[in-house]
């Protein structure tokens, strides 16, 4: 679901129809790149599925790359597609192939989900660009995915889904894809399947500024997935492209642990492309632990500012707590209050939001959204929410995230240490290793690498001596420290 189209035929269908269908056709040299990813099999016929198959791009990029190859071996065609429209230019646009005795094709026009699920046929090749839209949870194909145990929330979920049951042992599919399925809870039904029924043999990530998912307003990355009927293979292909540049000229191979860790109960699928050898220095020293081992927990911030108007205040008044919003979080420092442009500072307390409102004490606030430009995706900053002000307690606006006490004293200390270490290079690239959208989520934080206690008191001891929590000055304070630890400098 590229959006820059360089599409077969410009589709005149309106947008509600395109946006419901998902209609965001493959760029013809996208689709050729996606079949080169096919891995090379010796069946003895092929049996190709491109379920919702749009005008055929994909499709026509495999026929003519099998068309060069010799020996040439049968090959069967099932296309898929559910509009009238695109089902014709599809007709028109297969039928004009040159006509090939070992060649048969097959369109059908019907609702992949409904058919697919009600078939036990089986592929040795799969490829799609699947479409990309919410699926209502009453409606019929919701329904049969649940039957089936193939719960999906939206459409490519639910076309990667039935595309794995429907390929044959040692078959393999290429699909494009948004990452987010990647890592979070709704998504992990489909990992768990792709995990327990196939062997991620290669991924690849498309780092674009442009052409993206999007939704509700969340960019987010796009990755061809190409995966094999069998059990998992030892290593995995990793590479990225930028923007149109379509190569594999950054083709990695990681060991599959490092795809998916031993243990992992939310089985987040990590991408480890970001690894340079600066920020790998650290990687070894970094004992790892979840920010729940070291009794802390994230949240989202629970103030959404449209739904509390009336409430918020341009200055603190008597009445009201500080409230920080993403505009007070800068990657210097907090700059609370901002006394500028219409900005809201403050809370009034009331008996409804009271609930809502932190009691005074040391937090990290954390930017919930960040472009993948953004230096770093997270930025963070200690919120001192002691004294006044913050007498009557500290509120978070909703595009904030904040990092506080479950079970362990937050103090000045840890409050600086963790902003030090969420702001170096070193969990950026973590970050990015699980995260392919703009968003920055509370379960996102939650999977996140975390040194002890010990060391993050530490790096905030070191921090705090250098003044302000800068990207500079917090890299310096992780790294000073553990150079003392490990006995050896790190640069
Ligand atoms: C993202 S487009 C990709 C089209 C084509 N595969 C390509 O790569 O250019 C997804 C296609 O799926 C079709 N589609 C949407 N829902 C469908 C369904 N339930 N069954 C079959 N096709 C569907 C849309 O009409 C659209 O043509």
């Amino acid at each position: 679901m590229l959006n820059t189209d360089i599409r077969l035929d410009e589709p005149s269908a309106a947008s509600a129809t395109r946006k419901r269908l998902g209609q965001y056709m493959t760029p013809t040299d996208v689709a050729f790149f996606l079949v080169d990813l096919m891995p090379e099999q010796d069946d003895t016929d092929i049996t190709l599925l491109d379920p919702g198959a749009g005008q055929g791009a994909l499709t026509t990029a495999f026929i003519k790359k099998w068309t060069s190859q010799r020996p040439r071996r049968h090959l069967a065609v099932d296309a898929v597609e559910i509009d009238k429209r695109q089902h014709g230019m599809l007709v028109k646009n297969l039928s004009s192939l040159p006509q090939d005795q070992l060649l048969t094709l097959g369109t059908r026009r019907e609702d992949f989900i409904l058919s697919a699920l009600k078939s036990d046929k089986k592929y040795s090749h799969i490829i799609l660009n699947p479409p990309y839209a919410r699926i209502d949870s009453k409606s019929p194909q919701a329904k049969l995915l649940r039957q089936q145990g193939l719960p999906s929330t939206n459409l490519y979920s639910a076309f990667l889904s039935i595309s794995i049951k429907s390929l044959a042992a040692n078959g393999s599919l290429v699909a494009l894809v948004p990452r987010s399925f990647c890592n979070g809870k709704y998504y992990k039904p489909l990992r768990d399947l792709i995990l327990h029924e196939t062997s991620i043999h290669h991924i690849h990530l498309f780092e674009s500024r442009t052409d993206t998912f999007k939704s509700d307003g969340v960019i987010q990355e796009n990755i061809a997935i190409v995966l094999r009927k069998r059990t998992q293979a030892q290593n995995v292909s990793l590479s990225t492209s930028k923007a149109k540049n379509l190569s594999l000229s950054s083709l990695t191979v990681r060991p599959f642990q490092e795809i998916v860790r031993k243990g992992d109960d939310m089985r987040v699928i990590r991408l480890p492309l970001h690894q340079d050898c600066e920020t790998s220095r650290l990687e070894p020293l970094i004992v790892k632990h979840r920010l729940s081992d070291l009794g802390l927990s994230a949240s989202t911030g629970p103030i959404v500012d449209f739904r509390n108007r009336r409430q918020l205040r341009l200055t603190p008044t008597q009445a009201s707590v500080p409230l920080i919003h993403s505009y007070h979080i800068q990657s210097h420092n907090l700059c609370w209050p901002l006394i500028t442009n219409g900005k809201k500072n403050a809370l009034v307390l009331t008996n409804k939001n009271a609930k809502n409102v932190l009691k005074p004490g040391y937090y990290i606030a954390i930017r919930r959204f960040s472009s993948k430009e953004q230096y770093h995706r997270i930025v963070a900053n200690p919120v001192e929410a002691i004294g006044p002000p913050f007498l009557n307690g500290v509120s978070f606006e909703n595009h904030v995230n904040y990092i506080t006490t479950a079970l362990t004293e937050m103090d000045r200390e840890l409050c600086w240490g963790l902003t030090a270490y969420l702001n170096t290079d070193h969990a950026d690239r973590a970050f990015r290793d699980i995260s392919g959208s703009t968003q920055v989520n509370v379960s996102d934080l939650k999977i996140l690498d975390f040194p002890p206690l010990e060391d993050l008191r530490r790096f905030g001891i070191e921090l705090l001596k250098l003044g302000s929590v800068s990207p500079v000055n917090s890299e310096l304070a992780v790294k000073n420290v553990l150079s003392t630890i490990h006995g050896h400098p790190i640069n």
